[in-house]
């Protein structure tokens, strides 16, 4: 069981090497940890992964790679500066070996790291899909007031961008939609709250979840300007823990305060595929209606660049595939699928 889950660990990592994005900033982390992942001398990652496994049965192999990046770098900054394995310039025996070594000395520690975090990275440009989606719902089904819950939020910034006019003016051109994007409106919130698996992810930790890389830091600019633009607007958000696993204490939220629109992004990649139609099912079972789940993912468990947007109606566990984004990042280009029209009305795809 567990050879056979590391193997397929393995996998994973030689397969996210070939990711387009991996010159950002995690490529070098990536390719030492295939190389332990290979080796036989892996006692201290047989450890770490044994222990994760143990206390996070349903983690993705994913987000295991992803979040193993972050805990070792998380780590290196506490106690010594950037580190070996993430500098691309020095030989991939020297990283390998430093990633070993750490693992075998600090390994219970960086595990207990995973154990109770998880990767938080939060991108400033993703609320551009659900700003224009949610408004076109809201619209076409006339809804008064959209009360609105973002599932694994990181640090509440889509529900604080969301109607910030000002961050979809300074976005929204570095991305271009086909056949076109639905008109900006602005959605009736009526209340927004977002929720993350306690303990809530910091704003540190949100910088350590970015690679180090230039790329990185541009991006993590962004987030820090719009919680600022946000802070500005008097944004009033409310932030809570709470474990998307706990179906009853979520379908108990749900209902408690009448939500009728969630957001999901960037969160199931972490799970396997009964996690997520567990979640669709609640979801979708405690939504007031008309009511409206988006969740976006990357594509191919961040195997290849891109994100694959679905929305499920109130009552229905059918997905609609409405959007692919070239980008995860949200800069590149949206192709709308004819599935969009059921969720933003007719003209949304012509
Ligand atoms: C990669 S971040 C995405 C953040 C944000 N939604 C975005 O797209 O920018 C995934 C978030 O989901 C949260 N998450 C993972 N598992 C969760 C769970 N069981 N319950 C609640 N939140 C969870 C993580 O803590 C993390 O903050």
């Amino acid at each position: 069981m567990f050879s056979a889950r590391k193997k397929a660990l393995g996998e994973a990592v030689a397969d996210m090497c070939h990711h387009q994005q991996g010159s950002h900033g995690w490529f070098a982390f990536h390719e030492c940890l295939g190389e332990v992942a290979a080796s036989r001398e892996a006692a201290g990652l047989d450890r770490l992964l044994a222990s994760l496994w143990r206390s996070r049965p349903h983690i993705s192999d994913a987000h295991t790679i992803t979040l193993l990046g972050i805990a070792v770098r998380h780590h290196l900054l506490e106690h010594s500066g950037p580190g070996d394995v993430f500098d691309p310039r020095l030989p991939l025996s020297r990283r390998t070996s430093a990633l070993t070594d750490l693992l075998e000395r600090r390994g219970d520690v960086i595990a207990r790291h995973m154990e109770s975090y998880s990767n938080s990275y939060t991108g400033a440009r993703r609320f551009l899909l659900p700003q224009l989606v949610i408004g076109a719902f809201a619209d076409r089904f006339a809804v008064p007031g959209v009360r609105l819950l973002d599932l694994g939020t990181s640090i509440g910034l889509l529900p604080r961008q969301l109607n910030n006019e000002a961050v979809f003016r300074r976005f929204a051109p570095d991305l271009r939609w086909h056949p076109a994007a639905p008109p900006y409106r602005s959605i009736p919130l009526e209340f927004v709250c977002g929720v993350d698996r306690p303990p809530l992810p910091t704003l540190d930790w949100v910088r350590t979840c970015h690679g180090p890389s230039d790329y990185y830091e541009q991006r993590f600019e962004e987030v820090l300007w719009s919680l600022e633009q946000s802070e500005r607007a008097g944004r009033d958000v409310r932030l809570r823990p709470l474990d998307l696993l706990d179906s009853p204490g979520l379908a108990a939220f749900l209902t408690d305060h009448r939500v009728n629109v969630v957001t999901c992004n960037f969160v199931l990649y972490q799970y396997g595929e009964d996690v997520r139609r567990e979640l669709v099912r609640t979801v979708t079972g405690a939504l007031d209606a008309p009511g409206l789940l988006l969740l976006m993912d990357p594509s191919h468990a961040l195997a290849r660049q891109g994100c694959a947007v679905h929305a499920y109606q109130d009552g229905s566990t059918e997905a609609l595939h409405i959007a692919d984004v070239s980008d995860a990042h949200f800069m590149g280009d949206v192709t709308v699928h004819p599935d969009m029209g059921v969720v933003a009305g007719p003209e949304a795809y012509r």
